[in-house]
Order: structure tokens, then C-alpha cells, then sequence
């Protein structure tokens, strides 16, 4: 059976971890394909809350395999800290899997994440601080290290040293840092390195199995489209690609095994971190999305900023990642406002109208939102389990939103509870 890739389809945080947990009941195998511990997925599930970085959202079923593949940066102590959290409320996390060849974010990765953004000053992305953007470069440059490199200490050792040569040279001419050791941070890690080794496997091979075999395979995606760093908002980007065609490379198959890609998008919009935000809101609006959509980041807390719908955004998304369907999230939300906005184009600083997304930062930088205006609806629609129970308002939002992206909708969001969801919807 060919595999399922979820992708964000805005800024993030669109609900991406609950759409897989989702999927995940009838899934074998999940594996995240991007990204790092800047990702928080949020789970809510049996009334227990459950906040994933690292640990792809298919962990609460057991014997599902759950794989974190070779496109991901991963920082030992974070995944250990997560898989002994897991562990203490009862998960079982036997089918966990590390790709041998998944980057590491060492200690110099997060001092030089925090010193740039610092730099930059007024120009800071915004970043996680996590160490992501100086662990995919050193991955880039080849002097990066890898976890197979943990089960082999002597060459954890000689790799550690040669990065820093150059790294402590940064760290402390341009960045006045303290120097590391190599041997220290080794050291540091043996313990880490005992307690992942028996998950470190060649991941491609299993996720390759578990395809020839039919198995139910699903591919998680981290951040979202509007992230991307070569689609994205460069440079208010992450330094990876959360695209669906990037699964492929992040996992180790072929473009040939997925026939199924979810987008998942909320009801509004969300950003946290720096960059263009066309629909964002600064009025009671925004201030309400944000109040009852309880917008605060889950890995470093913080606000995000809210604004309405942008579909020029989404349909751009639907053409970079080619989804077959699309999640929408968080519905609920927009309960009780007297009209809900959507963006149907964006108008540029010279008047001109544009539908498709400016290719140029320029252009896109200058953009305002032309909206249109639909009828809001008052009722509470956290219970609502079917379509039809729907109010009629809600109902031609979320179908104009489909025709506008001519995506057809096949999950809409009415709540965090696992159960709080509205499928097999077509519309
Ligand atoms: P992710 O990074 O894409 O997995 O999303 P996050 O977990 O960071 O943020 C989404 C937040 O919205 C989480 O707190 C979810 O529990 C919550 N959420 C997801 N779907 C819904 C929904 O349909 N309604 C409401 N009210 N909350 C939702
Ligand atoms: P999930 O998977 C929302 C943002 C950061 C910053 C930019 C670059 O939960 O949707 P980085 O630390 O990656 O170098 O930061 O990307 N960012 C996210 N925003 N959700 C995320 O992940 C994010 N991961 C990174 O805020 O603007
Ligand atoms: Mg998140």
C-alpha cells in the first residue's frame, strides 16, 4: 500500500500532530521526514495532554513503528528527555526507531543558533534557539555528525574534533563564546549514546518493508510549507523542507510509494517567529483567534501572531506538496465571530491584483489581504459530529475554502480532544 504523507500547509502549528495521531489508529508504521525538536506537536488524548518534539505523533498506539528518519536534526539529549517523559506516563516506546544516518545537534549547534540570532539583531529569524539552522549547515558542509557516529565512540571522538577546529574559531572570534572540547562533549554523550543505541537502525530499509508488506505508512511532515527554506518566506524560514516531496529524501523512497498527501491547515492562521504575515491581525479579532485558539508556541511558549485565512497562501501550498486532501483545523475557534474574513488575493504596493503567490519578497513583502466577507455563526460546534450538524455559516466556510483551493476537505477540526473531529468528509 502506497504511503501518506500529513504536511503543514501554513506557518505551523496547524494541528498536524492531532491529524496523525488521528491517522495513526489504523496506521503500521509513522515516520517523521524533517525538521528537529523546533517542532511541538500537541496530542490530547483520554484527557491527557501530550507534547511531542522528536518522537514522530503514532507513539500512543502501541506496536505501531515509529521512525524518526534520516532528513530529521536530532539532539540526543532532547529525544532522551522525551523518550524517559513518554516512558514515566505509561507509553511504550519498543516500536521506536533512529535513522543511522539522522543528523545530531551538538552543544555548539544551540550556542551558535542563540549567538546568530542575537547578531542579527533586528534581523533575527526568530528562531527556535534549538540549534536546527547550524545543524543542517554543518550536515550541508560535511562535517556534521550523524547517530551511527554515537555507536562508534573513537570516531565520535575524531569527527567531534575536526568540526570544532573550525567551530571553536567562530565561537570565539566572532561570537566571543567559550571554546568546547571534543572529548567533554564525548564524554557527555556516552550516556545518551547508551541509552538510544537500541533504536538506531537503518530506517529506510524498514520503512521500504513495511511497504512491500501493505502496510499502512504514514509520513509526517514538521513545520509547515510557509517554512520552507527553499519555498518559504526566505529567509523567516526553517533550514530544512517541509514539503511532501522532501519525504522521500528524509525517509529513503521513492517519489513512487506515496499516493496520498494531507495538507493540514487551521480555520485562521497562526505565525510565531519574525516575517511577513499578510493577514495578520493587530485588532480584537486577532486578539479573540488568539484567546480561544490558545495560541501559544508549544516548544518555546511563545504568543503566535492570528490572522484570517490566506488562500493564496494555501493554494500555493497545494500546488508546491500536490495534496489530495486537505485538514482543516481548529474550526471551533471562529465560533462566535458576527463574520468570518478570507483572503482571496493579495494586492500589491503598485494596486495590482495578484492570485498566485508572488515569487519575488518584494512584491510579497508589500502585500494587503483583499478579503472576502462571509456571515460568522454564534453556535457551539465542539460536539458536532457530522456535516450536517454543522451551521449553515460554518458549512460555506469551509466549503468555499475547498472550492477556492480545489482541494476536497476531509477532516474539519471542532476541538483538541482526539475524538473532536468531523471525517470522511467530502465536499
Ligand atoms: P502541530 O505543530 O501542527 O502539531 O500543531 P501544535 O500542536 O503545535 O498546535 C496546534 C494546537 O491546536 C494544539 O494545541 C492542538 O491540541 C490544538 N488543536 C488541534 N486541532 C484542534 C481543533 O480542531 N480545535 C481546537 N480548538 N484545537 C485544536
Ligand atoms: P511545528 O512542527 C511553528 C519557526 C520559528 C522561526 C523559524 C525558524 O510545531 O509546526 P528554527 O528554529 O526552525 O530555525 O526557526 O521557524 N518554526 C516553527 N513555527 N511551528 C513549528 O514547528 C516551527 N518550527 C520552527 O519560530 O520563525
Ligand atoms: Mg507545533
Amino acid at each position: 500500500m502506497p504511503a501518506t504523507v500529513i504536511v503543514g500547509a501554513q506557518w505551523g502549528d496547524e494541528g498536524k500532530g492531532k491529524v496523525v495521531d488521528l491517522l495513526a489508529e489504523k496506521s503500521d508504521l509513522v515516520a517523521r521526514y524533517q525538521g528537529g525538536n523546533n517542532a511541538g506537536h500537541t496530542i490530547v488524548a483520554d484527557s491527557q495532554t501530550y507534547k511531542l518534539h522528536l518522537v514522530p505523533s503514532g507513539i500512543l498506539y502501541p506496536g505501531t513503528l515509529c521512525v524518526i528518519g534520516t532528513g530529521t536534526v536530532v539532539d540526543p539529549g532532547a529525544l532522551v528527555t522525551e523518550i524517559d517523559g513518554l516512558e514515566s506516563r505509561g507509553i511504550v516506546l519498543d516500536g521506536l526507531r533512529l535513522s543511522g544516518s539522522a543528523h545530531l545537534i551538538m552543544p555548539y549547534h544551540v550556542a551558535l543558533d542563540g549567538a546568530s540570532e542575537m547578531r542579527l539583531g533586528r534581523f533575527s529569524i526568530g528562531t527556535t534557539r534549538r540549534g536546527i539552522g547550524p545543524c543542517y549547515q554543518d550536515k550541508a558542509a560535511r562535517i556534521g555528525i550523524r547517530a551511527q557516529d554515537l555507536l562508534d565512540p573513537k570516531i565520535l571522538v575524531r569527527k567531534l574534533e575536526i568540526a570544532l577546529e573550525m567551530k571553536n574559531e567562530i565561537m570565539e572570534r566572532i561570537f566571543g563564546l567559550p571554546r568546547m572540547d571534543a572529548q567533554d562533549i564525548a564524554d557527555a554523550l556516552a550516556p545518551m549514546a547508551a541509552r538510544l543505541a537500541p533504536f538506531i537502525a537503518d530506517t529506510s530499509l524498514l520503512v521500504d518493508q513495511a511497504l512491500r508488506d501493505d502496510k499502512n505508512v504514514l509520513l509526517e511532515g514538521a513545520q509547515g510549507t510557509m517554512l520552507d527554506v527553499d519555498h518559504g518566506t526566505y529567509p523567516f524560514v526553517t533550514s530544512s523542507n517541509p514539503i511532501a516531496g522532501a519525504a522521500c529524501a528524509g525517509i529513503g523512497i521513492g517519489p513512487t510509494r506515496i499516493s496520498r498527501v494531507v495538507g493540514v491547515s487551521k480555520a485562521y492562521a497562526t505565525r510565531v517567529g519574525e516575517g511577513p504575515f499578510p493577514t495578520e491581525l493587530d485588532d480584537a479579532d486577532g486578539a479573540r483567534m488568539l484567546e480561544r485558539g490558545n495560541e501559544f508556541g508549544t516548544t518555546t511558549g511563545r504568543q503566535r501572531r492570528c490572522g484570517w485565512i490566506d488562500l493564496v497562501a494555501l493554494r500555493y501550498a497545494a500546488r508546491l506538496s500536490g495534496f489530495t486532501e486537505l485538514a482543516l483545523t481548529k474550526l471551533d475557534v471562529l465560533s462566535g465571530f458576527p463574520r468570518v474574513r478570507i483572503c482571496e488575493a493579495y494586492r500589491t504596493r503598485d494596486g495590482e491584483i495578484l492570485t498566485e503567490f508572488p515569487y519575488h519578497q518584494t512584491v510579497f513583502h508589500g502585500c494587503t489581504p483583499v478579503y472576502r466577507d462571509l456571515e460568522g455563526w454564534d453556535e457551539d460546534i465542539s460536539e458536532c459530529r457530522g456535516l450536517k450538524h454543522l451551521p449553515v455559516a460554518a458549512r460555506t466556510y469551509v466549503e468555499t475554502i475547498a472550492a477556492a483551493v480545489e482541494v476536497p476537505i476531509t477532516l474539519i477540526g471542532t476541538g483538541q480532544g482526539r475524538h473532536q473531529v468531523i471525517d470522511t468528509v467530502e465536499i
